[in-house]
């Protein structure tokens, strides 16, 4: 058996608790262990304690010496478009000299130009790509991400994503959890005919996804333009049926409906809510649904519209934060960066953020009892941090802090 002691973290934050997602003031208890250590067998947590009383235990194991750092459970990130082809410089360009994103995409950029480059790429050419994206991740601290399709609008341009997603997880170290999302736009091809694509993603795309087990979750982009109410509930419920759990796009450019949708359909998520109001929030706490709030895409559009974060928390909704890594609304894997925009633009706490990015994610993912916590039973999936307090990692911004990072009990990053 194959043992590590990790010791002397300055704080392990263990985000121990109860065995479900946190709301309201549970938010902000992180079960921090002062001079902390954990003992790991075969990848897996065995004890967590004060790092004297692990060392006692640790006879046998590697050791290794957090001397005075932060340990903190991996990060989970629940929300990401990890798998397309190029990049989007010119309308980052563009909306530097004032064009907005919706003007862009009616010029011929936004989402659209991804999809012409991921359907022109190859399985090599984005399997490639895309595992340059997951280092990023990994060297943020970052061990499990969700992965949405969405850019190939075709069945075999989406199943092509899905596999590619798939071979990711058995060809690098971070774990994913896939996600089709067939319905992010309406492809050129069909803008006359927009039922003609709903069709094709119901009748389809969705059966070869559920029968192929490509994606755990269904998503659908619900927007005026995009995916309207009607067509969003009659994708999702389709998908329901075949066994995928939901996440929605909700409420991103323009109040919709969408969180209350999500709410009707007792969705799993409802994701950015920018402009989702009362009844919105009112709908999610009543279908169970967990809130993904994206501050990067935010950020990243020049908006100052964030979402109504504190009455989330104030209404007992379990908050999770996320990138949403795209290479339009959001080119960011960082996860610490995404802490800073939300505690100096959204009003969380450091706590509160932490709690959103670890444990809250995880369940939001269906893995709560797996990852997200640094707790005996949980798959060794942590990172050290070149900082005392935790803190520190929302405070000090724009450069990474991550000493290593650990997925399985087995070093990942150097
Ligand atoms: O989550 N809102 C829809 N999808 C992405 C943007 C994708 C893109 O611009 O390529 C988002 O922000
Ligand atoms: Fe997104």
């Amino acid at each position: 058996m194959k043992s590590l002691a990790v010791l002397h973290a300055s704080q392990l934050v263990t985000l121990a608790g109860p065995k479900r997602p946190r709301v309201g003031a549970e938010m902000s208890e992180l079960g921090i262990i002062r001079n902390g250590g954990m003992l790991i067998r075969d990848g897996t947590i065995d004890m967590i304690g004060p790092s004297n009383e692990i060392e006692k235990k640790s006879r046998d194991a590697e050791i290794v010496d957090a001397s005075g750092r932060v340990v903190l459970p991996g990060f989970v990130d629940a929300h990401t478009h990890l798998v397309f082809a190029g990049n989007r410089l010119d309308d980052f360009e563009r909306r530097a000299r004032g064009e907005t994103y919706a003007q862009i995409a009616k010029a011929g950029g936004g989402i659209w130009s991804t999809v012409e480059k991921t359907r022109a790429a190859n399985d090599i050419d984005l399997l490639e790509q895309a595992k340059k994206h997951a280092s990023w991740f990994l060297k943020c601290g970052t061990t499990t991400v969700e992965a949405k399709s969405g850019y190939g609008l075709t069945v075999d341009d989406e199943l092509k994503i899905l596999r590619v997603i798939r071979r990711l997880k058995d060809e690098t170290p971070l774990e994913f959890v896939p996600t089709f999302l067939g319905a992010h736009a309406i492809p050129h091809e069909d803008r006359q005919s927009p039922q003609r694509y709903v069709d094709l993603v119901i009748n389809e795309m969705l059966p070869r996804v559920a029968k192929e087990k490509l994606a755990e979750f269904c998503d659908v982009f619900c927007e005026e333009g995009y995916f309207d109410i009607e067509r969003s509930r009659e994708i999702s419920t389709a998908a329901k049926k075949l066994g995928l759990k939901l996440r929605i796009h909700a409420d991103q450019l323009s109040n919709s409906g969408g969180a209350k949708l999500a709410g009707e359909l007792n969705a799993t998520t409802a994701d950015h809510l920018e402009k989702t109001e009362e009844q919105g929030i009112a709908a999610m706490k009543a279908g169970g649904v967990q809130p993904v709030l994206l501050p990067g895409s935010v950020y990243s559009l020049g908006s100052t519209c964030y979402p109504r974060t504190r009455e989330m928390i104030e209404t007992g909704l379990a908050v999770v934060i996320a990138t949403d890594f795209n290479p339009g609304s959001s080119p960011s894997p960082s996860m610490p960066m995404m802490l800073s925009v939300a505690c100096t633009q959204m009003r969380m706490s450091p706590a509160e953020a932490m709690t959103a990015s670890t444990i809250n994610a995880a369940y939001s993912l269906g893995r709560g009892d797996k990852i997200g916590s640094i707790e005996p039973g949980k798959l060794a999936n942590f990172s050290i941090f070149d900082c005392e307090d935790y803190r520190e990692l929302a405070y000090w911004f724009g450069f990474s802090q991550t000493s290593s990072v650990y997925v399985n009990g087995e070093r990942v990053t150097w």
